[in-house]
């Protein structure tokens, strides 16, 4: 059988670079793909005073595409500075991989995208967020989109997970539609936590369930 991946892309695939989790990470991301349900994390440590990214590992749950994408992001942002590793582009990568086919170009934005939340996730921690933007109930929204509900394969927002969210005074609250013992309950409480404690004004996140 003949795959329509040129070497470079199935050497990568076949041998991904940086593959793995780090334990305590600087900074980390969890990204989903509306377009097939694929996931991917990242996990990145940077030093403190140069910004440098010193270590880098992902984690694929997709295609080859995204895995060799993956890969190759992985090796372009080591040694840069965050500001740097945030300026990678999907195309940069899939030129480095010596191109993509273009069904499998989302595969290689969604590695991009969760790259660019890693190193998010790390200026939030870090309070090096320079456009302070009000958390608004929208914002709220927008960061859900990006937890996945396992039950579906897509976000909690698109999948009516989510019935309530208020914000007041730095209090976060959310109300999920599942039975507070679901087997999944305890996964989208503290990925949904994730996402939204590190914004620069919230000061607690609660996350109930309706049963
Ligand atoms: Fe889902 Fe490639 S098809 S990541």
């Amino acid at each position: 059988m003949s795959f329509p991946y040129n070497d470079v892309v199935l050497e990568h695939f076949k041998n991904p670079r940086n593959i793995g989790s780090i334990k305590d990470p600087d900074g980390k991301a969890t990204e989903g793909s509306p377009a097939c349900g694929d996931m991917v994390s990242l996990y990145l440590n940077v030093d403190p005073k140069t910004l440098i990214i010193s270590d880098i590992k992902f984690e694929s749950y997709g295609c080859a595409s995204n895995i060799a994408t993956g890969s190759i992001i992985t090796e372009l942002a080591k040694g840069q500075t965050i500001d740097e590793a945030k300026k990678i582009t999907w195309k940069q990568a899939s030129e480095a991989l010596g191109g993509l086919p273009s069904i499998k170009v989302h595969c290689s934005v969604l590695a991009i995208e969760t790259l660019r939340a890693a190193i998010q996730n790390y200026e939030e921690k870090n309070g090096l967020v320079t456009e302070k933007v009000d958390t608004t109930v929208e914002v709220i929204t927008k960061r859900l989109k990006k937890v996945m509900n396992p039950i579906k394969g897509l976000d909690m927002i698109r999948t009516n997970l989510v019935k309530d969210i208020s914000v007041k005074d730095g209090i976060v609250d959310i109300l999920i539609d599942l039975p507070e013992n679901h087997q999944f309950a305890n996964a989208i409480k503290s990925d949904a936590i994730e996402k939204i404690e590190t914004l620069w004004d919230v000061k607690e996140v609660n996350v109930t369930f309706t049963e």
